[in-house]
């Protein structure tokens, strides 16, 4: 795992979009893992326009979703289908057939996990997963006591998640109780990840997650055991970590980051 410290939340996602966009510009057949959330609206705003400036060509590129809410259809306006339509999909060229994402009304939930396994391996598996870091410290809606072996699955969301999320669904009371999401033994087998955490708000769980020891009630610790994954933060969210100096260095003596100091 490297972490990587920006000045500012803008600079966090700047780095993380150019990443995203290198990836896509060097395998235009990449097949990329989506987040959503505030963290990520940044993010889609940035890579949409670099996307279009440079004329990306995303005929190729296909993407699968972590998670969606379970009763919602696509065109609920607090699905994760709408959001991804209104902040990226809907800004660039991508071809609909290429982007998946759980269908959260699905009648039968297990089957639905089921293929949604089987059409990410069909795929050729995850080459670039991006992740956000929720309050309790869950990656997709891997909430706590998530085993960190776990596939794709309904989950009961914890009130602190339905709390995070009641602003877009106009309270609390209306956030749905459970969603369908990727496992975190999943997102381990992802090639490459890329984890996007800014602001204050998640110091404490950020230097948890990166430096505490890796526990199934912070499913973002699993990220320790992954071959490769990039933890791209802000300043105010690096308040926490113990080890910021060496991180900064590791930044600045790489050669794999030359390029984007
Ligand atoms: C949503 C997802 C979640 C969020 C996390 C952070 O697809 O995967 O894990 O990334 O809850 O959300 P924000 O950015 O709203 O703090």
């Amino acid at each position: 795992m490297e972490v990587i410290i920006r000045p500012d939340k803008e600079s966090a996602c700047q780095l993380a979009c150019d990443l995203i966009f290198d990836a896509i510009a060097l395998d235009p057949k990449i097949v990329l893992g989506l987040a959503t959330g505030g963290t990520m609206e940044n993010l889609y705003a940035r890579l949409s326009k670099k996307i279009n400036l440079a004329g990306l060509n995303l005929d190729t590129v296909r993407t699968f979703n972590l998670d969606e809410y379970i009763g919602l259809s696509p065109t609920h306006s607090g699905s994760y289908r709408s959001y991804m339509e209104k902040h990226f999909f809907s800004q660039v060229s991508i071809k609909t057939q290429n982007t998946f994402l759980p269908r959260g009304d699905a009648l039968d939930v297990e089957q639905e996990c089921l293929d949604y396994e089987k059409l990410i391996k069909k795929a050729g598996g995850i080459d670039l997963q991006l992740l956000g870091l929720g309050q309790i410290g869950h990656i997709g809606f891997n909430e706590p006591l998530s085993s960190l072996a776990s596939r794709t699955r309904a989950k009961s969301l914890t009130p602190e998640t339905r709390k995070q999320n009641a602003q877009y669904f106009g309270g609390e009371a209306n956030v749905p109780k459970r969603a369908i999401t990727v496992g975190v033994g999943t997102i381990l087998e992802s090639t490459r990840a890329l984890m996007l955490v800014t602001g204050r708000s998640k110091a404490e769980i950020l230097a948890k997650s990166v430096e505490g020891p890796v526990t199934s009630l912070i499913s973002a610790t699993a990220l320790q055991l992954h071959p490769k994954c990039m933890v791209i933060v802000d300043e105010a969210a690096a308040a926490k970590l113990v080890n910021q100096e060496y991180y900064r260095w590791v930044f600045e003596n790489e050669p794999e980051w030359e390029r984007y100091r």
